[in-house]
């Protein structure tokens, strides 16, 4: 059985990078807090110094006033030399430095472990001392922080002071500490987040890409990859699965319809031929031949071609204009193949051939024969009304019938039959026009003179 790491066991896992972040955070604020509070106790201990340092000063000054020796400047050198050898017992580190400034900003103290003061240093003078107080500012060419306090008695500006990098170097140190530590935990946390968040998100995107690929292409040959076996792993599965039953069924299907289709198309050509061999039936009693009923086929379905008809209705009239003569069965062979002009009797027995040919075809339940009805019935209709069985006119007559009626002269007209010569065609052609309206309906007259040249090559007359 293979072990399943379920979906559920994956969102915990989400979990250990989310904790770290806050822990992260909470670390990130309580390093801002620490670096606050160490540089607060380090000015403190600044301004402690400063105080000492006044305190100091003031009561050395209290002691000489007090034995009246103020006024003498060999006490006030005494006084000096002590206040200088107390602040160099305040100083800690070699960044420290304490700086008495004159009225006129002239450095007349200079007190440092790495830098006694000299000459040199009383030379200096400060253009702007610091005021009073805590200050951060370059003091002779070197940033520093630390607090300034007047001793009015020398009128001395005093400042106990640090280097701004010495006196933060905790504070830095702290922070970039801080900074390695947090790109670490950082790295790890988007590392696992990525990670853990993959394990849920790949499969689904590649489930729903593969389903929008399906989807739209319409290609069920696409599989999903079930990658791990948990709840999306097993939906994946299911889903190759569905795939697979939906690829059978849809070759199954096509299958079918390609079987169908080829059924379809045997009988399609069976009942062509059979249409056919009907039309051959009466036209080889009429002595003709099976040409005379290829050339009507394809020249009416020209001709519905070019009023715009569907390739359907083209294939129909293509179809059952071959049987329009179907009704000639039933006429005696002593009229049908009578050498000499008919009698009027014999050529109203002639003229049932369209009634016979209806009535034979109209039961069918074919809709080729059913066309076929209408065609033998009307085919020798004419449009000004004095055409037979019927004597129907104009729109009345059914346009197939019209159509058979122009094509079926227009060939019988340019074929030799045993009672006539072939007429040229142009013969046939003037023949057409000056029955226009009369025989035949007009707008086909124009069609079939004006496309004349088409019709004649697709016929080879
Ligand atoms: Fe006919
Ligand atoms: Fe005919």
């Amino acid at each position: 059985m293979r072990m399943r790491i379920g979906l559920r066991a994956k969102a915990y896992l989400l979990i250990v990078p989310l904790v770290m972040a806050v822990v992260l955070v909470s670390g990130v604020l309580a390093s801002l807090e620490a670096r606050a509070g160490l540089t607060d106790v380090a000015t403190r201990l600044l301004a402690y110094k400063a105080e000492q340092l006044r305190d100091y000063a003031y009561s050395e000054w209290d002691v000489i006033e007090e034995l009246g020796l103020a006024g003498l400047p060999e006490y006030r050198d005494v006084v000096e030399a002590s206040i200088g050898s107390y602040a160099t017992s305040l100083l800690r580190s070699e960044s420290e430095q304490i700086l008495a400034l004159d009225s006129d900003g002239r450095v007349v103290m200079s007190v440092g472990l790495s830098q006694p003061g000299g000459d040199d240093i009383h030379a200096e003078r400060l253009v702007d001392p610091p005021a009073p107080g805590w200050f951060e500012r370059e003091i002779l060419d070197d940033d520093r922080v630390g607090v300034a306090f007047d001793f009015e008695p020398f009128e001395w500006r005093m400042a106990v002071t640090d280097l701004e990098s010495s006196f933060f170097a905790e504070v830095y140190d702290i922070g970039r500490t801080h900074v390695a530590i947090l790109a670490v935990a950082l790295a790890v946390v988007i590392t696992m987040l990525s990670v853990f968040v993959g394990y849920i998100i790949r499969p689904v995107e590649q489930l729903t890409l593969t389903i929008d690929t399906v989807s739209v292409s319409n290609d069920l040959s696409h599989r999903v990859d079930p990658g791990y076996p948990d709840e999306l792993g097993l939906l994946a599965a299911d889903f190759n699965r569905m795939l697979d039953s939906l690829e059978a069924s849809y070759r199954q299907l096509q299958e079918k319809t390609e079987a169908e289709v080829e059924a379809r198309r045997i009988a399609v050509d069976r009942e062509e031929e059979t249409l056919f061999l009907l039309g051959r039936v009466s036209e080889f009693r009429d002595m003709e031949t099976g040409e005379h009923l290829s050339r009507v086929a394809t020249l009416c379905s020209i001709l519905a071609e070019m009023l715009g008809w569907s390739r359907r209705e083209q294939t129909l009239i293509y179809r059952s204009s071959q049987l329009h003569d179907i009704g000639k069965i039933a006429i005696p062979d002593a009229i049908l193949q009578k050498p000499g002009t008919l009698t009027e009797d014999e050529f109203n027995h002639m003229k049932l051939h369209t009634t016979i040919g209806h009535n034979l075809l109209k039961d069918a339940k074919s809709e080729h024969l059913l066309h076929a009805a209408d065609i033998a019935l009307t085919h020798h209709e004419r449009w000004d009304g004095t055409g037979y069985p019927s004597g129907l006119a104009g729109d009345d007559i059914p346009l197939s019938g019209r159509i058979v009626g122009i094509v079926d002269v227009f060939d019988a007209l340019t074929s030799d039959r045993h009672y006539k010569r072939a007429w040229s065609t142009d013969e046939a052609l003037d023949h057409i026009g000056s029955h226009k309206s009369k025989h035949f309906d007009p707008k086909l007259v124009d069609i079939f003179t004006a496309n004349f040249d088409e019709l004649r090559t697709a016929i080879r007359r």
